[in-house]
């Protein structure tokens, strides 16, 4: 290892320039040195500026011995085989959510991975980094909120080019709910039931209910056009009290009778700390040769089922049980 983890990155777009921003400004264990994009151009202009070369393939990015470790960042399709390619050249990858498109080649990621025998694969479920997310967690974990009974969240996006049709919204978009909920709780989804008010056409905005192992019930909306803003909300509700995501932004104004407060963009500047401490954590686990202590293959492929389970709910109008049979021990204790 190089006294920087060498970053490369596959997929240059929203995201993975989010990332080669912040490794570059705000990691300073992290180093980008080759970038791939199936857009050449894009990928020229995220690799210059940091110093970066242009790879001509994902293949090379893998392979490439300027390379320690390898950020995911491309359509949701192609993560899977490229998390494989990196495990089989036996080196770190955080991917972007959702690990794979379905849970069986989300299966076949763990099954990989546990056949190497040594974790390697993180996944970009970023809220679990998120400060305010995690403060919600410790409320629930440290009982102050009594039992947990009930969970309120909502997701909405100003507009969605990913999350375009109606599977995508619960693969692509609902995936966040369907990891960061059993996380907040240390629970499991047993099962989940989505609806949409929308009958024709893509059906967003989608409403799901989710029913934990724990005997704690959800519900989550996620509406990927809601044109007015971005807004994660999360509130956890106990026989003892309530705890919810505050404010992101502080600054509130009173100007001509109306009070205001303004709502972030996208995801990237929601979630610019998240990322951020994601990244840094990811990598001094590259630097020190460890595991990833983030999200794993395995919450990856416990996400992908649930969102199955979703999808099939959407079609079947049912409440759809999720079994993801035994966990691995590779992942006891992760
Ligand atoms: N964690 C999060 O909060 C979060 C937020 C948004 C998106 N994402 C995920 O990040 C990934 C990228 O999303 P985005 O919003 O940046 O999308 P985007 O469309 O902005 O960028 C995707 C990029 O990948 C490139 N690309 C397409 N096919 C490719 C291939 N086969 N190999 C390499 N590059 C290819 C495109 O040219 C484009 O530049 C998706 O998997 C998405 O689900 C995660």
């Amino acid at each position: 290892m190089s006294p920087r983890v060498r970053v490369g990155v596959v997929g240059a777009g929203a995201m993975g320039s989010a990332h080669v921003r912040t490794i570059t400004d705000s990691v300073p264990q992290g180093l980008v040195t080759t970038v791939f994009d199936l857009d050449a151009d894009r990928a020229a202009a995220v690799a210059h500026p940091v110093g970066a070369t242009v790879a001509g393939s994902a293949e090379e990015v893998v392979l490439s011995d300027e390379v320690d470790a390898v950020l995911v960042a491309s359509p949701d399709f192609t993560h899977a085989e490229l998390v494989r390619a990196c495990l089989k050249a036996q080196k770190p990858v955080l991917c972007e959510k959702p690990l794979a498109l379905s849970a069986a080649e989300a299966r076949s990621v763990v099954e990989a991975e546990v056949t190497l025998g040594r974790r390697l694969v993180q996944v970009g479920f970023m809220r679990r980094y998120d400060p305010a997310f995690a403060d919600l967690q410790r409320a629930v974990a440290d009982g102050r909120l009594g039992d947990v009974r009930l969970v309120h969240a909502v997701h909405r996006n100003v507009s969605s080019t990913t999350s375009t049709d109606d599977a995508g919204l619960v693969t692509g978009s609902m995936v966040h709910e369907l990891d960061v909920i059993p996380w907040l709780l240390n629970d499991q989804v047993r099962a989940v039931r989505v609806e949409s008010p929308v009958t024709t056409g893509f059906r967003d905005p989608q409403q799901a209910t989710v029913w934990t192992r724990g005997g704690v019930m959800a519900t989550v909306e996620v509406f990927v056009n809601a044109a007015y803003g971005y807004d994660v909300q999360c509130e956890v509700v106990g026989t003892r009290g309530t705890a919810a995501l505050g404010p992101v932004r502080s600054l509130a104004s009173r100007i001509a009778g109306v009070e205001g407060r303004p709502l972030g963009g996208d995801f990237v500047e929601h979630f610019a700390d998240a990322y951020r401490i994601e990244l840094s954590a990811w990598i001094r686990a590259c630097y020190a040769g460890e595991p990833p202590s983030g999200p794993s293959a395995w919450d990856g492929y416990l996400a992908n089922l649930a969102a199955e389970a979703g999808v099939r709910s959407l079609a079947s109008g049912l409440r759809e049980d999720v079994d993801p049979g035994a966990r691995p021990r590779l992942y006891d204790g992760s």
